[in-house]
């Protein structure tokens, strides 16, 4: 007879024999070993365990959808994505930004963002339904009762959505802490933003996954050890090493959704240029912002789904969107265009295009760099002789990383 070595995780799917081994490794790890150590090359590099950590962990946490700016009136919709689950984005006749479950709950078809003024509609059957996720109507259901009564108990399943400085966050789970006191770290770095008021430019999403694990992309982001040398020429602007100054890290404390670090420019008011970080920035500094602002670079990571980056002219973002173990895909200058908040005085520039084209191609020199490190990164995590690891005094924020990856494991675990 088969020993039966599967368990049940939280939404009560049996976890495969992969996913319960890795996850009794982990089971065996605190928080002090997780900053001495990287986690089990196979959370890296297992199906199941990316499986895993769709249902059981980006199900239960906050992933940011994009901006309010993407659904600015009555009517507008954005179809997404949450742990795999389709959802629409929308905002109603109140006002109010909800987020539905696209899936039609006659019979399962996945409902699309309908045309501006129009209801949603399933397209197997033409379902109705409005911007609450009410039934609205049923063709050929049988009489005006039977309508009516499925009217009274067919809806889509509503999620929680929070907004946060314009971001759209949403959360599968209903028992989900609320994600503002998770960010509060970040709170002190918006005021002088928003004293000017931002817009943004909302990012074209990459047509091809980047074929690493959503870690590894990350990680990748919030290492200030590897800037120094993976990006000659185009970061030494903003050192993480500097005669007098250098990286800052925050506090880690439990609960908190938020990696940050920040660098020192070599001289203030610098930003993103053609050639990488530097002098020039192509977008104008913020008048608004605090000296300290217009002299440092604030890398922050929101894990699993946004990365961002507050510097002196913008505030620079990425949507990031897992979808297999090795497929992430992303959206930014760093990949694809946009994802910058900017003052509308830098909108109105007569040449912001051109400054555009500037931070996209300084943007494209620095991913350019980090490609082949992240591509080899992967691929080392399936080599026999991968170690545990060794951190050093710049990888804090890593160490922070997986202290977060813990937490939500551990979650998942129950
Ligand atoms: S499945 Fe949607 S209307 Fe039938
Ligand atoms: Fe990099």
């Amino acid at each position: 007879m088969d020993t039966i070595v599967s368990k049940r995780g939280a939404t009560g799917r049996v976890r495969p024999p992969a996913v319960e081994a890795l996850l009794a490794e982990i089971a065996g790890l605190d928080e002090a070993a997780v900053q001495q150590r990287m986690m089990p090359a196979g959370c890296y590099t297992e199906p199941e365990f990316f499986a895993f950590e769709k249902t059981e962990v980006f199900a239960r946490t906050w992933i940011c959808v994009g901006r309010v700016e993407q659904v600015a009136d009555t009517g507008d919709c954005l179809a997404t994505e949450v742990a795999g689950e389709p959802v629409l984005v929308v905002r109603g006749e109140d006002g109010a930004i909800r987020a539905l479950s696209a899936i039609c709950q006659h019979r399962g078809e996945i409902i699309p963002c309908p045309e501006k003024g129009k209801a949603l509609r399933c397209p197997l059957h033409f379902w109705t339904y409005d911007f609450e996720g009410r039934l609205a109507g049923a063709p050929r259901m049988g009489g005006a009762d039977a309508v009516q009564a499925l009217r009274r108990t067919v809806r889509l399943p509503q999620l929680r959505v929070e907004l946060w400085h314009g971001f759209i966050f949403v959360n599968l789970d209903p028992q989900a802490r609320p994600l503002g006191p998770s960010l509060a770290k970040l709170e002190p770095l918006w005021a002088g933003y928003e004293a000017t008021g931002l817009k943004a430019l909302p990012p074209a999403m990459s047509d091809t996954p980047l074929p690493w694990n959503w870690k590894v992309q990350v990680e990748n982001f919030t290492d200030a050890y590897h800037p120094e040398y993976v990006h000659i020429g185009t970061h030494d602007f903003a050192p993480s090493v500097m005669d007098g100054d250098g990286v800052r890290f925050t506090e880690m404390k439990p609960g908190d959704n938020a990696i940050v670090r920040s660098v020192p420019m070599r001289t203030p008011d610098g930003g993103m240029m053609k050639e990488g970080w530097g002098p020039d920035a192509a977008f104008p500094a913020i008048a608004t912002l605090p000296p300290e602002q217009r002299r440092r670079i604030t890398f922050a990571m929101l894990p699993p789904s946004l990365t961002m980056m507050f510097a002196p002219g913008t505030v620079a973002y990425t949507l990031i969107r897992p979808t297999a173990v090795t497929a992430t895909f992303a959206g930014s200058d760093r990949v694809t265009y946009g994802g910058w908040l900017l003052p509308q005085s830098t909108l109105d520039l007569p040449d912001f295009l051109d400054r555009c084209k500037a931070v996209s191609e300084g943007g494209s020199k620095i991913w350019a760099q980090d490609v082949p490190v992240n591509r080899g990164m992967q691929a080392a995590k399936s080599s026999r002789f991968l170690p545990e690891g060794i951190y050093g005094p710049l990888e804090t924020t890593l160490q922070q990383f997986n202290v977060w990856l813990l937490e939500a494991y551990r979650r998942a675990i129950g």
